[in-house]
């Protein structure tokens, strides 16, 4: 019996060389190891063995059981093996690794968030109101005329139905106080649309924040405070802001906000950057007629609004020449933002 089994394991030795795929080995596996494999026949030998024998050929039995286990197992294991080499075949594993993209905000998100996050400080909560607005809340409501330039058919888009796409974000001050008491601080970004000609300053849609406090005693100073400390917390803390006269149906009195900056390279300068005032009391009347009720009675709540652009402002922050870059989504000028 050590002769025969001593046999099958040079069978085995040879026929393991022949088992080239899985299929093979599994055969392979059948023939000697399986329940009625080469192996398990030889074992059923074992009756008929001597007592004295049956040690020695137990342990022979057991050796080349062993044995055959181990050419399977090695086996399998370099048909892995081979199996690995074929899949990477074309693969360099030594070429360098891609670097992951980085994901950032674009650079109009990330000036937004600044204005929103110095004005929350200050009290304000977000507010907004539809894009595809009316005349009155765009323009009536707010005290401009129906001879005003910006309701020229030339500089708005109207719709065949008289609405409009909103000119600015004002109108969210009037849907916000028709719809809640004072007082009111809210701040409203969003898009607002002209007819303009786009070139390097101009595009025909572009984005707004608007500002609006509504309560007892707001004061002149209240709005000089308010913007200050907006455009500090932007620009820096010993950043120079200025007060400019000038005119808006709505409020009255009215300023352009200047900052000074020192652009790169040039000597300082005052750069416009914001409108505001003191809401005109014939916007409040008119709230008050909308409304039904005495609420926003000019004699007794006072109030400032403000608005800017946001793409001018991100323009400024960065020195950015060109305010078409910012719509363009040009990943090569994008990237300068990812790590602010
Ligand atoms: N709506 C004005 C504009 O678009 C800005 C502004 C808002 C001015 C609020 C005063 C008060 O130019």
């Amino acid at each position: 019996m050590i002769a025969q089994l001593d046999a099958i394991h040079q069978d085995a030795q040879a026929a393991i060389e022949d088992a080239c795929d899985e299929a093979a080995l599994e055969e392979f596996r059948i023939r000697f190891l399986g329940k009625k494999g080469a192996l398990t026949q030889a074992a059923s030998g074992m009756r008929d063995v001597s007592k004295e024998d049956k040690p020695a050929v137990g342990q022979k039995l057991n050796e080349v059981r062993q044995a055959l286990t181990g050419f399977v197992e090695a086996r399998s294991a370099q048909l892995l093996a081979l199996k690995d080499a074929e899949a990477a075949k074309g693969i360099d594993v030594t070429l360098p690794g891609r670097r992951p993209q980085q994901a950032a905000l674009h650079p109009l998100t990330q000036v937004m968030h600044r204005g929103i996050s110095a004005l929350r400080q200050m009290g304000f909560t977000l507010a907004a109101g539809p894009e595809v607005e009316t005349e009155f809340h765009c323009f009536d409501a707010l005290n401009t005329p129906e001879d005003h330039p910006a309701r020229n058919e030339k500089d708005t888009f109207y719709f065949a139905d008289g609405h409009l796409l909103r000119t600015h974000t004002s109108s969210v001050q009037v849907r916000t106080m028709e719809t809640t008491k004072p007082p009111v601080r809210i701040i409203a970004p969003g898009s607002a649309y002209r007819r303009d000609e786009i070139d390097s300053t101009h595009l025909s849609v572009f984005s707004q924040m608007e500002g609006l406090y509504v309560a007892e005693d707001v004061s002149l100073g209240d709005l000089k405070g308010t913007l200050e400390r907006l455009f500090r917390a932007i620009f820096g803390p010993k950043t120079p802001v200025r007060f400019r006269p000038h005119f808006f149906p709505f409020t009255e009195p009215s300023f352009e906000i200047d900052i000074k900056l020192q652009p790169k390279g040039q000597d300082p300068r005052w750069i416009e950057i914001a409108g505001c005032g003191m809401v005109d009391p014939n916007v409040f009347r008119q709230i008050c007629e909308s409304r039904g009720d005495d609420v926003y009675d000019p004699d007794k709540v006072t109030g400032f609004a403000f608005g800017l652009g946001l793409e001018r402002l991100a323009m400024i922050m960065w020195g950015i020449p060109d305010i078409r870059l910012l719509i363009e989504n040009d990943q090569r000028f994008l990237r300068q933002f990812a790590s602010a």
